[in-house]
């Protein structure tokens, strides 16, 4: 059976102003993550093969995680887990949770040949957006409040 599906569904994730960080590097990898993700969609839309899809959620999570690592540093950098230690934690635990979300989904793509496709989609697609807008822009306000 087929749920409802809301007219967002499926549609690509596009750039918000509210997305803008004015951090360069993270601006500049947000865009990239949006694009890897919006092409990931496009292709599971048509793609079959078994290989094609393990390489594309190989290297969304690989992306990601060279993200992430980029991230963790500027948090390095700005002192930030000494400084804000619960905000710093729970970003860094987002981070982990989405490795571990997209980890599982290959396991058991890998193990199964099954995947899940709209549950993928949704999860990447709403986590991405909030993770932006909220828990990187406070990373952002920070950075731009203490200059190192
Ligand atoms: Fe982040």
């Amino acid at each position: 059976m087929d749920l409802e599906r809301s007219p967002q569904d499926g549609a690509p994730i596009v750039w918000e102003a509210g997305f803008e960080t004015g951090i360069a590097d993270m601006d500049e990898q947000h865009h990239i993550l949006i694009d890897t993700l919006n092409e990931a969609q496009a292709k599971l839309r048509g793609e079959v093969r078994h290989e094609a899809i393990d390489q594309l959620l190989r290297d969304l999570l690989a992306y990601a995680l060279y993200h992430f690592e980029a991230e963790e540093a500027m948090m390095q950098a700005a002192d930030y887990a000494a400084r804000q230690p619960e905000t710093a934690d729970a970003h860094v635990a987002q981070h982990r949770e989405f490795a571990a979300r997209i980890v599982a989904f290959r396991d058991r793509f890998t193990s199964t040949g099954e995947l899940d496709r709209e549950a993928l989609l949704a999860f990447l697609g709403t986590w991405l957006r909030e993770h932006i807008l909220g828990i990187d822009q406070a990373l952002a306000r920070f950075i731009h409040a203490h200059p190192v």
